[in-house]
């Protein structure tokens, strides 16, 4: 059944709190360890629907897990090639990002699988992993010309590729990098802005060639990946609430501890602070090859930015919540460049615009983002999440300051990448 929550406006938000693992690299740690020679354990890991759909799909492919309580999963690596061919489709849910890393990884293998995914996993482009892999030998096969899943993957031997990206996309370049593992040579992969950078750090970790440059990466196969320890810092993308909701909310001093501020995926501090926001980074550490801090935010009078350029796709996952700060900013907000906001799990341009203007808010939509003008006042009233986690918590933060209580509907979606996240919300805010 699909739940609902109704979010009454104000508290302020004090205190410390700590947000749950890093989707992106929690997905890393299960593959490559998967892939890695020995036990890999990952401390931290985010048990959220993603990740548990990559989790089970190896299992279909005989890696067999430990979990431990407290958040640590060991893995019991099988080597490059140590995966069997699974008896079943492998049902990816949600998870774009298990579709498109393990269509690369599934490429290069000596069997045959499938890959499918919900309602609104079938309705993502997957030409752009279909199209390069295939230029590497791959045999893929989708509906629509390989546009769409479900994917039909056989197994090949596979030629080093050097591909330019039209999109700055992470799982683009996971994908034939993971292909790449499996190459008769090197696979370059350039990007017209720098995307999430966690799969070069994770391989580098697990011992592989792998070599960044300006505005590119080479993969060169013929090293094996060694299981090891894997500390999942908490997901930016996750805190990116807490924080915008502490920015907006008169009053509000909240910690939010050991969040992963890798720069490839900390554009959100940098938008928030060029909007006004407090916002500092304390304790700054690493935790195996990732940055981690500690973020303290104060809630601060925003005005509104042009945003566009290479900071999208380093905040890419949290345009909905920025649009929320900008709603309550002064002046207007223009997000441009943001094209791929289409292709998330919604559409989350016609999303955002849609819900907020709901309760009054003012954001228009255009082709490659959209305008907010800041300071229309919320009222209360009833919204949806679409199915998109993101766009439920990010209305979450926006009924903070609502004239009226919020009810959202479908909020189930949330348990994609925050489990938890509806109690956290509640906890950490004070009357
Ligand atoms: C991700 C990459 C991004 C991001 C997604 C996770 C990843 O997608 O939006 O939530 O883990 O590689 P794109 O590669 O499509 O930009």
């Amino acid at each position: 059944m699909s739940e609902k929550q109704v979010i009454q406006p104000g508290g302020r938000l004090c205190g410390e709190i700590q947000v749950p693992g890093d989707k992106s690299i929690s997905h890393r740690a299960i593959m490559l360890g998967a892939l890695g020679e020995g036990e890999t354990v990952v401390r931290g890991l985010l048990r959220g629907e993603d990740n548990l759909a990559t989790l089970q799909a190896f299992r279909s492919m005989g890696v067999t897990f430990d979990e431990e309580t407290g958040g640590t999963l060991r893995v019991a690596g099988r080597g490059l090639h140590g995966l069997h061919e699974p008896q079943d489709v492998i049902d990816c849910g949600n998870s774009g990002t298990t579709m498109r890393l393990m269509t690369g990884l599934l490429a290069g293998q000596k069997f045959f699988s499938v890959l499918t995914g919900d309602r609104f996993l079938r309705k993502r482009p997957m030409k752009r992993v279909v199209e390069p892999l295939s230029g590497m030998g791959a045999l893929i096969l989708g509906r629509a010309g390989g546009e769409y899943a479900p994917l039909a993957i056989q197994g090949k031997a596979l030629a080093g590729i050097t591909h330019r990206s039209a999109v700055a996309s992470a799982q683009v370049k996971s994908s034939l990098l993971l292909a790449g593992l499996y190459a008769d040579g090197p696979s370059t992969v350039y990007e017209p802005h720098r995307s999430r950078d966690h799969s070069e750090r994770m391989l580098r970790w697990f011992g592989a060639d792998i070599r960044p440059f300006e505005d590119g990466v080479t993969l060169y196969p013929g090293s094996p990946l060694r299981g090891g320890e894997v500390v999942v810092p908490g997901d930016i993308s996750s805190a990116a609430f807490f924080m915008v909701a502490a920015l907006i909310v008169p009053g509000s001093e909240l910690l939010i501890r050991q969040v992963g501020v890798n720069p490839t995926r900390s554009g959100i501090i940098d938008i928030l602070r060029r909007m006004g926001g407090h916002i500092e980074l304390l304790n700054e550490r690493d935790c195996s090859g990732e940055p981690v801090a500690d973020i303290l935010v104060k809630s601060s009078d925003l005005k509104g930015v042009d945003i566009g350029g290479s900071v999208v796709p380093r905040a890419i996952d949290e345009f909905p919540v920025v649009s929320v700060a900008a709603a309550f900013a002064e002046g207007s907000t223009v997000i441009r460049d943001a094209r791929e906001l289409r292709v998330k799990e919604t559409d989350r341009i016609a999303s955002m615009c849609s819900q907020m203007g709901a309760l009054g808010g003012r954001m228009e939509p255009c082709e490659d983002g959209m305008v907010i003008t800041g300071g229309e006042p919320l009222r209360g009233g009833t919204v949806s999440t679409l199915g998109d986690h993101r766009i439920g918590m990010s209305l979450a933060v926006a009924a903070l300051r609502a004239s009226g209580p919020v009810t959202i509907n479908d909020t189930d979606c949330t348990a994609t990448s925050f489990p938890g996240f509806w109690d956290l919300f509640e906890c950490a805010r004070k009357d």
